[in-house]
């Protein structure tokens, strides 16, 4: 009888630990989502689109630049970029040749990428935050 409290308190000690370190798992999986998911469609952008649209879509010798009162919301929606992404881009407005497909991405990567795009589009000051 005399060890109980001790016992008790050690209990709400382990458990105590226990809730920090559940916490902890939560809000790591948690920023870690947020994290990936921001940091993917720029890596996703890096890797299948900088090449002709430059690593800040500004475009070069390849493709144009994204950052263009063309390609805003009201004039190609989100849908119809994602479209555009994953089907291809006939030549139409520039004498590049069209822009290929990218079958390979899912719609959550092409959606981060659309994402990334409007970045741009906001940082080159032609989209409202
Ligand atoms: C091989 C070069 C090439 C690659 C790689 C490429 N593009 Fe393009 N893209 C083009 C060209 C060229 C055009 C312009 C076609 C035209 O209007 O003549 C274009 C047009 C676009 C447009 C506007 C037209 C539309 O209907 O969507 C967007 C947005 C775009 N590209 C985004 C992307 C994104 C995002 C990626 C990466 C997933 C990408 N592009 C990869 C060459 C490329």
């Amino acid at each position: 009888m005399t060890s109980s409290p001790r016992r008790a308190g050690r209990a709400i000690r382990l458990s105590a630990v226990l809730w920090v370190l559940a916490i902890a798992l939560v809000a790591g999986v948690l920023s870690g989502c947020g994290g990936t998911q921001a940091t993917d469609g720029r890596a996703l952008f890096a890797t299948n689109c900088a090449l002709c649209h430059g690593p800040e879509g500004r475009g070069n010798d390849q493709g144009p630049s994204l950052r263009a009162v063309r390609y805003l919301p009201d004039q190609l929606s989100d849908a119809e970029m994602a479209e555009g992404i994953r089907n291809g881009v006939p030549e139409e407005h520039f004498d590049l040749g069209p822009m290929p497909a990218f079958p390979r991405l899912d719609d959550e990567e092409i959606d981060a990428i659309v994402e990334v795009v409007r970045d741009q589009q906001r940082e080159a000051g032609l989209l409202d935050p």
